[in-house]
């Protein structure tokens, strides 16, 4: 029996309905017996008020602009720890201890190449293809050549997946790139760390040798650690119903790769590139501030604004640290930094935006980042991809290892027609 209770009068009759507690967060109101109770759905559409699961791993305080991996702040995680450690974190629920860590990264570093026949699969796309297309269709193929890791009842295989799918994306992804550019793809080199070798992957060539720049290798592995986990995104909680029905995990990255592929979600970074692009200098950001704000304008700033935060998003912060430490290492500019912080500026000081409370998320200033170190902005959302893989299975681990997990199914308000008898068609 719950503490609380949520007392609901439907037609009269008075129904009480637990109250849950999670560690820290809003109570929730359980509806799991409303149906059975009343006859009644509840109606949210896009989710707004709902906890589709219970988590461990990810908390956020949309309004405080927190952001905890099991307990520890993103900022903290971001500047002291790396990719791997993070991704141990979010699969195991504790740090690692130094064993810990070697070991976990030489079981993913054993697991970076890619079956030889997949590479069959690149050739299949035109060379224009969007690696967000790629990336879509080889991971979802995966689970055609890793037969050997899809029982989803076997924690063991559950385990092997996960590590497979963490250990290989940097190597479709980067071999995705080098499809787009017509150079041979690179094998990974496990000398290197995991960052440093998708690195290596994506900009080395057969020929020369390639010298990782440190700043460069640690910025990336910054952005990485930011994008790992964001508790119930869209992505993930499609990643979640893929996975309740059974689904093998690949087919469930799939699913998240494509859902994540949106400039609602994960496309926000490319378009936010794109958008500081056409703007192009400083004494034309009102007159986008201006679209922003019409109604009758579907333009809006991208890489601005959240579901949750409602606050500044802490990951922003980070990001646009990091876009100094780049130029400074790399010795570059470039004028769209310019442009994105006085962008961010003015729209802070504008009404509409206080009063909707927009602030720039992770996408504001990822994609600067990105452009500096040399990606085009189509693998901006590969990049993410890869980086979201790590939170993708830990989400998907956490639901299948739940003794209480059942299949997602919501329900609807249906507003079609009511029953009718099939007309002939001389009669229509
Ligand atoms: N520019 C201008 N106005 C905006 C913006 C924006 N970027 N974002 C929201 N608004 C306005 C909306 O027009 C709406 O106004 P209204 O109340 O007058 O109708 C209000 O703010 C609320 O917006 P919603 O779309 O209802 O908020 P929701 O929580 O559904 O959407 C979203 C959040 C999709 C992120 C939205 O802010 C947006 O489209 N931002 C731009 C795209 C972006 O940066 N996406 C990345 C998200 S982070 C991530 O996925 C990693």
């Amino acid at each position: 029996m719950a503490d609380k209770q949520a007392k609901l009068t439907v037609a009269g009759s008075e129904h009480e309905l637990p109250v849950l507690q999670g560690s820290c967060g809003p109570d929730v109101v359980d509806i799991r017996k409303l149906y059975g109770k009343t006859g009644m759905f509840t109606y949210d559409p896009g989710y707004k008020a709902t906890a589709s699961c219970e988590s461990a791993l990810t908390y956020i305080d949309g309004e405080e602009g927190v952001l905890l991996h099991r307990g520890y702040p993103i900022g903290q995680l971001a500047e002291n720890s790396s990719f791997m450690e993070v991704a141990y974190l979010l699969l195991n629920g504790e740090l690692p201890k130094s064993d810990e860590l070697d070991t976990f990264t030489h079981t993913i570093t054993r697991h970076t190449m890619l079956h030889e026949q997949l590479i069959q699969f690149y050739r299949g796309f035109r060379r224009d293809a969007h690696p967000m297309a790629i990336m879509c269709g080889v991971v979802g193929a995966l689970s055609a050549f890793y037969h050997d890791s899809t029982d989803i009842s076997d924690p063991e295989h559950r385990k092997i997946s996960s590590h497979r799918l963490i250990a290989k994306m940097p190597t479709i992804a980067a071999m995705a790139f080098k499809y787009s550019v017509g150079q041979p793809f690179l094998y990974p080199d496990n000398s290197l760390s995991y960052t440093a070798n998708f690195l290596r992957m994506t900009f080395g060539v057969p020929a020369e040798s390639y010298e990782v720049h440190p700043a460069v290798e640690r910025a990336l592995d910054r952005i990485f650690i930011l994008h790992a986990d964001h508790e119930q995104n869209a992505s993930t909680s499609t990643v979640r119903l893929a996975g309740s029905s059974g689904a093998n995990p690949f087919a469930c990255i799939a699913a998240g790769i494509a859902c994540l592929w949106g400039p609602a979600h994960g496309g926000a970074n490319e378009a936010a590139l794109n958008m500081l692009r056409e703007i192009g200098t400083p004494d034309r950001i009102p007159h986008y501030i201006e679209r922003a704000k019409d109604k009758n304008d579907p333009f809006r700033l991208m890489g601005f604004g959240h579901r949750v935060y409602k606050n500044y998003d802490p990951r922003a912060a980070v990001m646009q640290k990091t876009v100094r430490e780049v130029f400074d290492a790399l010795n570059v500019t470039d004028p769209v930094f310019e442009v994105a912080l006085q962008l961010e500026e003015m729209a802070l000081q504008d009404d509409y935006f206080a009063e909707k409370k927009l602030f720039p998320n992770v996408d504001f200033y990822s994609g600067v980042i990105l452009s500096a170190i040399g990606f085009p902005t189509t693998m901006f959302t590969a990049l993410f991809a890869l980086a979201r893989t790590v939170g993708w299975v830990a989400q998907w681990n956490e639901m299948i290892s739940d003794p209480g997990q059942v299949i997602g199914r919501p329900r609807q308000l249906y507003v079609g027609p009511t029953e009718r008898d099939y007309l002939p068609l001389d009669k229509r």
